[in-house]
């Protein structure tokens, strides 16, 4: 069945290549705006200048230095320019973790109390700057959903917020800007986009036929294109069909009325907090696991998606769920993704203080609720 659902996002893309003129008709004539970027790689590839040609005419403050998995700490002093300077809108330039220290900034703005407070008590303010962004990392759907990640260095902490306060008011996806992304990061968000898309789709066989084929369709696109993205990578047509796969696979739709399993994600950001994993790697290690500890429940799912996405047809049931495991687990591979902590390093001795985190937090993830710590331990222990 869909489950009853109230659905609307508001985020407007501006979508094709020069699309970053269009800025200026989205951001208010008198704005103070702050441009918000990451270690530099904008302005190797042009990036820069080009968002700097369509704020002609604003007044432009800058904070830079924004890095991967983005740390409050870095944060922190974007806040006092924010105050100082009366900023009132922010523009991101960056990948996921520009975009999300950009969402917690324009939140943490109006913070009465500690702004981690925002990520360790969901203490949200009752406001939040507007902001818009330059996508320039296709992965995390950020630019067109509700949700953060942010890390403290301080305690290795990584933890997510989801307010419709952090919706961005207009999101540029030029596919072009994607070239200059090294290969890696390309693969990470091809995994990533995929990963998403599984969380919200793996779970159970309910008659929610709308989203199926969307989630369906976003994983074959991946499959098909992402591949070619390696091979050849400036091909607009490969850039522009990943580019929306992954704002699609996290802008809320296809989770609308279907049972969802974020297990992978919270385990993953484990692995990132601790170890330094990319995000998306962590994900390629942790859903393998997860599918296999909650197999009886996944199932059907796990049919479903090997006979649509990856043509498997023949053999018994049994055959076909394996087949399905190992062709999802090839696809990380042939990214260049690895699979298996060990890959990294890293052995079991990883793997109890993560359980201790779990089992402070209580939490009790899967679509049946019964990843608990103990289940953490068995599907990490699995993927060692
Ligand atoms: O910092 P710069 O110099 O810009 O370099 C970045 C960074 O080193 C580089 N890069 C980005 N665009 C580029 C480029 N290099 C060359 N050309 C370009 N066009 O790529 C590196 C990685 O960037 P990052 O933003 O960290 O990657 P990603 O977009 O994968 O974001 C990852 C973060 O997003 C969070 C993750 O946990 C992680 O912290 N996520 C956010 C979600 C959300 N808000 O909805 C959901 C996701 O599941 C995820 O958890
Ligand atoms: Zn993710």
């Amino acid at each position: 069945m869909i489950q009853p659902f109230s659905f609307s996002n508001p985020v407007t893309i501006h979508f094709g290549e020069q699309a970053i003129a269009k800025i200026s008709q989205s951001i208010p004539q008198k704005a103070r705006v702050l441009l918000v970027y990451g270690g530099g790689s904008i302005h190797k590839n042009g990036v820069y200048a080009q968002v700097k040609k369509a704020l002609e005419g604003f007044q432009v403050f800058e904070y830079s230095g924004i890095g991967a998995n983005p740390e409050l700490e870095s944060c922190l002093p974007a806040l006092e320019l924010i105050q100082k300077e009366r900023i009132d809108f922010i523009l991101a330039v960056g990948g996921g973790s520009v975009i999300d220290a950009s969402k917690f900034l324009a939140l943490a703005t109006f913070a009465d109390s500690d702004p981690w407070e925002i990520l360790s008590k969901a203490k949200y303010p009752t406001r939040a700057l507007p902001f818009g962004t330059v996508l320039t990392l296709p992965a995390t759907g950020t630019e067109m959903n509700d949700r953060s990640v942010i890390s403290k260095a301080e305690t290795q902490e990584k933890l997510a917020f989801r307010t419709p306060l952090v919706y961005p008011q207009f999101s540029v996806l030029d596919p072009t800007l994607t070239y200059s992304l090294p290969i890696r990061q390309v693969a990470n968000g091809v995994v990533d986009t995929f990963v998403h898309t599984t969380e919200q789709y793996l779970t159970v066989v309910a008659a929610t036929d709308i989203q199926d084929r969307f989630a369906e369709g976003i994983l074959q696109v991946l499959v098909q294109y992402g591949p070619q993205a390696l091979e050849t990578p400036e091909s607009y047509d490969v850039r522009a069909n990943l580019m929306w796969a992954s704002t699609w696979a996290l802008n809320g739709w296809i989770g609308q009325g279907v049972v969802e399993d974020w297990a992978t994600h919270s385990i993953g950001h484990e692995l990132t907090a601790l170890h330094g994993i990319d995000h998306a790697r962590t994900l390629a290690i942790v859903l393998p696991g997860v599918l296999r500890f909650s197999l009886e429940a996944k199932k059907a799912k796990i049919l479903q998606m090997g006979e649509r996405v990856f043509g498997i047809q023949n053999g018994t049931e049994n055959e076909r769920v394996e087949a399905s495991l190992q062709a999802l687990e090839s696809f990380f591979q042939r990214m260049g993704l690895p699979t298996r902590l060990s890959d990294y390093g890293l052995d079991a001795t990883i793997i109890p203080p993560i359980v201790k985190r779990f089992e402070a937090r209580k939490w009790k993830l899967g679509e049946q609720g019964r990843i608990d710590a103990k289940a953490i331990e068995t599907i990490l222990t699995a993927r060692v």
